[in-house]
């Protein structure tokens, strides 16, 4: 199993989010998808913390698919689904199968600032096509907002995941916004985290 010390210091904060946003919204067994699962530190802890929603996680890499079995496996957790492999730069008809308007919630977590803006748009094109009306999106990241990055650490960060590969970098919140537009969705709301990280709501129209 695969360990994120980052993950381990904000999961809390992204349950309490979800929970908050997720059971507002919704009165049935939910649907979601996450992109980019990682080492599956994330999915195991919303789903231990909300068993009224089926969590179906992805990864790109086989490593990660590996470390998120042994977390299911080792927890017997019943609302998690195997791994699946999806590159969100894709068409949303290669996303592993899933079907137009089959996801209540899609969840990308520090992906969009290890992702091209190739993938970003993969991101938003097919949350736009596998989310069901009402259906929400969810980015945690740190962002540039109006092509602006503040302040100093987040330039160095940014900074350094561009070293790392010139297509990476913080994603722009209004770069996000009109992806959004563009695909049936709109910004709803801006959740401040910690350590200037936010989470981004969009829901499909
Ligand atoms: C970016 O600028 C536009 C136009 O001034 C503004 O409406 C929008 O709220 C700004 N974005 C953020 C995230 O503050």
């Amino acid at each position: 199993m695969l360990l994120s010390p980052l993950a381990e210091r904000n999961w809390e904060d992204l349950c309490l989010v979800l929970e908050e946003v997720l059971e507002h919204q919704f009165h049935k067994q939910l649907f979601a998808l996450e992109l980019g699962s990682g080492t599956g530190q994330h999915v195991i802890r919303f789903a231990q913390k909300m068993p009224f929603v089926t969590w179906q996680p992805s990864d790109i890499k086989e490593e990660s698919r590996d470390s998120i079995k042994e977390y299911i496996a080792a927890t017997h957790a019943k609302n998690v689904l195997q791994p699946v492999h999806l590159d969100a730069s894709e068409p949303w008809e290669k996303w592993a199968g899933l079907s137009r308007n089959s996801c209540d919630v899609i969840i990308a977590i520090n992906l969009l600032q290890y992702s091209s803006f190739q993938t970003a748009q993969g991101v938003f094109t097919g949350a736009g096509q596998t989310l069901r009306q009402n259906g929400l999106l969810i980015t945690y990241a740190v962002y540039a907002i109006n092509g602006t990055i503040t302040p100093s650490c987040n330039e160095q960060l940014d900074a350094e995941l561009r070293r790392l590969n010139p297509e990476w970098g913080l994603p722009d919140i209004d770069v996000l916004r009109q992806l959004a537009y563009g695909n049936g969705m709109r910004m709803e709301r801006m959740i401040e985290m910690e350590e200037y990280y936010k989470c981004l709501i969009f829901r499909k129209l």
